[in-house]
């Protein structure tokens, strides 16, 4: 990382490529890979760490980009709603119609993601455990629930299970 009087300079790897970016030391995760890459998917609305709509991976680990510092994830693995293109919890979100407004989809999706990742059986409990952490102001929960109870079934189809 280069420092300089009101800014820094550092790369990271988002969506699997790696990235060259120059931000203020107090920005947010979201606020750079929004405004300054211009990847527009995971969405602000809170901005205080309760809906979830910002949510990206770290390293695999879903967090809230909006209450993380940009400085922290020099050298890590970011990924957002863009990097996961064509998989099977997009495509069963886009078959179920796990929306509504669409505005909490990207986080709810990377959240979903994570899990599968490490509860690849989870049942409802599992998930609603995981889902807490996001709000869907449309409360369109059922269209969510039923998008990852297929996804689990496409990943298993993919897995030849
Ligand atoms: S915008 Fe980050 S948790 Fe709501
Ligand atoms: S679909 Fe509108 S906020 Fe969730």
């Amino acid at each position: 990382m280069k420092q300089y009087e009101d800014h820094v300079q550092m790369e990271f790897r988002l969506n699997g490529e790696t990235v060259f970016v120059r931000f203020d030391v107090d920005e947010t995760l979201l606020h750079v890979v929004r405004n300054r890459i211009g990847l527009k998917g995971q969405k602000g609305s809170c901005l205080n760490g309760d809906c979830g709509a910002c949510t990206m991976l770290l390293d695999g680990v879903p967090v809230k980009s909006c209450l993380m510092l940009a400085l922290d994830v020099e050298g890590r693995d970011v990924t957002t709603i863009e990097g996961l293109k064509d998989t099977p919890v997009q495509q069963a979100f886009i078959e179920k119609q796990g929306f509504q407004c669409g505005y909490c989809t990207a986080g709810f999706i990377m959240n979903a993601q994570a899990m599968l990742e490490t509860h690849p059986e989870a049942d409802e409990a599992i998930t609603n455990n995981w889902l807490a952490s996001n709000i869907c102001r449309c409360t369109g929960y059922e269209g969510i629930t039923e998008a990852i109870k297929r996804a689990k079934e496409l990943i298993a189809d993919e897995m030849g299970k």
